[in-house]
């Protein structure tokens, strides 16, 4: 019998790329890894989580719209978790999950390492205060940005998200309606959910940009095409999806889990070469 002993939650879940990524890491290391993608409504992952716990799960991804019930649920919480409100790396540990986020870590490395650019002293601005913006702002304000100004659809998330941060003089909201009047920035971050589902256009005010911008979804595929798209348009400098992210927060769970930390770029090669996002970058 295969034991399946890890696994990525979310609803939807069925495309998930997490799968094919931890197998790779695996391949590259000799360790046989047993990584399965589980489809689980929030009414149902606490008990879908302890039956995988019971059936020897050992680590579980958390995508969304479950990484705020993770942390939720979590018995113990590393200080970036904690920081961040939002759990995306669940690892067993004496019959109790411990949580973790490595979403910001992701997309930092992914940024610096992979496209070398540096963020530091940047005007950033976070578009969205759900999971997935809970998720990166602490490792974007650890990761030496000037500011940042967290700007939702509904303005009081924005609010608890600055406030969580813990840091008024660098970290503020906005209003979205607003946007126009908020003078540029050298760091968008999209961490909304707008263009998921193929919702079309995505319309933000080109005052926003510089030539100078770098823009970042943390989606990939069909759902970063309208803000790239917005992001080219307005003639941004360097324009990513979230691919090189999802690759890299995987690379953190796996390391976390397995004690050893797989070479992320043959990974990263093989799925855009199968990715129908362009990513442009003088
Ligand atoms: P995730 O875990 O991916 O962050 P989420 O917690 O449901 O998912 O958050 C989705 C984010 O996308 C929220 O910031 C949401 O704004 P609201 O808080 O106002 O709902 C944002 N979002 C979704 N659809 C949007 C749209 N059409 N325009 C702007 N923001 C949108």
């Amino acid at each position: 019998m295969h034991m399946i002993r890890y696994a990525v939650f979310g609803h939807p879940i069925a495309h998930s790329l997490s799968p094919r990524i931890h197998t790779a890491f695996g391949h590259q290391l000799g360790i046989d890894v047993r990584y399965a993608a589980i489809d689980a409504a929030p009414e149902a992952f606490v008990e879908a989580l302890e039956r995988f716990a019971g059936d020897g799960g050992r680590g579980a991804n958390v995508t969304m719209p479950l990484k705020e019930a993770a942390f939720a649920l979590s018995a113990q919480l590393t200080e970036r978790a904690r920081r961040a409100g939002a759990v995306n790396t669940l690892t067993r540990v004496d019959g109790r999950w411990h949580g973790d986020t490595t979403d910001g870590a992701g997309l930092v490395r992914d940024l610096t390492a992979r496209h070398g650019l540096d963020l530091r002293g940047r005007r950033a601005l976070l578009l969205g205060a759900g999971g997935a913006a809970r998720g990166v702002a602490p490792a974007l304000l650890d990761a030496g940005i000037a500011e940042l100004v967290v700007s939702n659809r509904t303005p009081e998330r924005a609010d608890a998200l600055a406030d969580a941060l813990g840091e008024p003089k660098r970290a503020h909201s906005r209003y979205w309606d607003d946007l126009g009047n908020l003078g540029e920035f050298e760091l968008i971050v999209n961490a909304t959910s707008a263009a998921r589902g193929g919702q079309g256009e995505f319309s933000l005010p080109f005052s926003i940009t510089t030539s100078r911008t770098l823009a970042v979804d943390l989606n990939y595929g069909e759902a970063a095409i309208p803000f790239l798209a917005w992001a080219r348009a307005a003639n941004c400098r360097d324009v990513f999806d979230g691919l090189g992210m999802l690759v890299e927060q995987a690379a953190e769970s796996f390391a976390l889990w397995h004690g050893t930390r797989p070479d992320t770029d043959p990974v990263y090669a093989t799925l855009r070469g199968h990715s129908a996002v362009l990513v442009t970058s003088d």
